[in-house]
């Protein structure tokens, strides 16, 4: 066999199959293998016609029709068969060769995948992939890892297949060893925010207006054309005004409330627990899904009594545009919440992080693809050491337009027994971090009483404590 394939794929599943089909359609030849051989056979039979496909039915065959340095894709369920793939490729492969795991891993794994391939003279470049099959096949956004070097091999590969918005690929280096899937994950930790955001704000108009979901989604198609243009508000406008072919019902009318979600949000709070980074808007938002699900809980508590308005909204169109400034103001403070987590963890392992090429590589392909990414963005290029997304003078300006609207929903939203935990955090969030003084003073003082843990003072250096028990003097700790 001539190793002549520039790039192989392993796991021929839907996104695997895709993504191998978008390197064959730019005109690379393909190397395809999967671990059951039908899957490879089909991908074949259907799309054989569409470009130069490799296919081997053993990974050995797979590698050695592989042109050096072997660029490898693994698109494989996350976790163990990862693993398992890894273990049967690196002993057929040389040193220099290129392993690409594109599948959605914890980035802790990535970081000792790559470390374990380094020792055998091997690339390992944990790559996110957002943009789900549809994205693999015609563009998705790419976040690859791994090494400079391993880049200057791969990246033109994977930068012509990527998503293009005004010319520009969505994919970049992000930085090294497990710096790519951590972005991935910080990604999809701003999409359940993002996602609960726009559900809060259909349950407002729905309980302010009593809106129908036809209703709500039209008002979704006119934001749409807006700041808040984005693939989200888009298929959300759709959904909402999709029709149940059985009850002739509106779609979501007939969906059961409990949001289910395989983990990356979960990874992304724990992570910025870890790091201390307060992530609220996503931390609400995963909890909001742990919420819906809480059956138990749910039944239990539906006895308790609300204790609000009726709510009465006289102004339409003026509630409409406070809901629409109370979402774009939310959604600017999970972003800024989420690029606050990616510069801690470049920080804490050492990643050169571009946060503003961050958020260019999500203009398209991904799922939280958004036309006010490019003002984040232009945010970073202006100071790239920017301490804060919501202090750049765009956005201080934007969200600060709508905070008095922001205020009157999380007001109204409360009076009236709404739940908005995104809507409400965010905002709280922003008070918090604009405040001259916190109460974290009480805090402190809290803990050096029981537990001696000490404080500073505002009125000269140093760390203190009094003796509570005691005389209560102070004395430098
Ligand atoms: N679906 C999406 O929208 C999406 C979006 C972004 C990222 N991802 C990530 O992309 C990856 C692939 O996703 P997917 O939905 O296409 O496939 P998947 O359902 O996650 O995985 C199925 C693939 O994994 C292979 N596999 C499972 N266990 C294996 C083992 N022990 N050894 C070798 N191969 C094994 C299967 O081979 P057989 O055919 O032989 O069973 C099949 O090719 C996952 O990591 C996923 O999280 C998915």
């Amino acid at each position: 066999m001539t190793a002549r394939a520039q790039i192989g794929v392993t796991g021929l599943a839907v996104m695997g199959r895709n993504l191998a089909r978008n390197f064959a359609r730019h005109g690379y030849t393909v190397a395809v293998h999967n671990r059951s051989y039908a899957k490879t056979e089909s991908l074949i039979a259907d799309h054989g016609d569409e470009g130069e496909f490799i296919p081997s039915e053993t990974m050995a065959d797979f590698v050695a029709s592989l042109a050096r340095p072997r660029k490898v894709v693994i698109m494989v369920k996350a976790g163990g068969p990862t693993d398992a793939v890894i273990d049967e490729l690196v002993p057929l492969l040389d040193e220099g060769d290129i392993v690409i795991d594109a599948g959605n891993a914890h980035f802790p794994d990535t970081r000792r995948r790559e470390e374990a391939l380094r020792a055998h003279g091997l690339h390992f470049v944990g790559t996110g992939v957002s943009g789900g099959e549809e994205g693999a096949l015609n563009g998705p956004s790419i976040m690859p890892g791994g090494s400079r070097e391993s880049y200057e091999w791969l990246g033109p590969i994977l930068e012509d297949i990527s998503a293009k918005v005004d010319g520009v690929p969505c994919c970049t280096y992000v930085g090294s060893d497990g710096a790519g899937h951590f972005v991935k994950m910080v990604h999809n930790g701003i999409e359940y925010a993002d996602m609960q955001l726009i559900a809060e704000a259909y349950d407002l108009l729905k309980a302010g207006l009593g809106a129908s979901a036809q209703e709500i989604g039209e008002i979704f198609a006119e934001w749409n054309k807006g700041d808040l243009e984005s693939f989200l508000i888009e298929i959300t406008a759709d959904v909402l005004q999709h029709v149940d072919a059985e009850t002739g019902k509106a779609f979501v009318d007939i969906v059961l409330d409990r949001a289910e979600q395989k983990g990356t949000g979960r990874w992304t709070v724990q992570n910025a627990l870890d790091l201390g980074v307060p992530i609220t808007g996503i931390a609400e938002a995963t909890f909001a899904r742990a919420l819906s699900g809480s059956t138990p809980q749910r039944e239990a508590g539906r006895i308790l009594p609300a204790v609000a308005g009726e709510w009465e909204v006289t102004d339409r169109d003026a509630f409409i545009e406070d809901v629409r400034l109370a979402l774009y103001s939310s959604k600017v403070v999970a972003y800024s919440q989420g690029f606050d987590q990616i510069a801690a963890a470049a920080e804490e392992f050492g990643w050169e992080i571009d946060r503003g090429a961050m958020a260019r590589i999500w203009r398209g392909g991904c799922i939280i693809r958004a036309r006010f990414l490019n003002r984040i963005t232009e945010a970073y290029e202006l100071n790239p050491e920017l301490a804060l997304l919501l202090a750049d003078p765009y956005f201080t300006e934007a969200v600060g337009n709508g905070v008095a609207a922001w205020r009157r929903i999380v007001s109204q939203a409360a009076l009236n027994g709404v739940p908005t935990p995104a809507f409400s955090s965010s905002l709280a969030y922003y008070d918090g971090v604009r405040a001259e003084r916190l109460p974290a003073n009480v805090i402190q003082a809290q803990r050096d009483f029981f537990g001696a843990h000490t404080y500073q003072r505002v009125d000269k250096p140093g760390v203190f404590h009094t003796e509570w028990s005691g005389d209560r003097t102070e004395s430098p700790a």
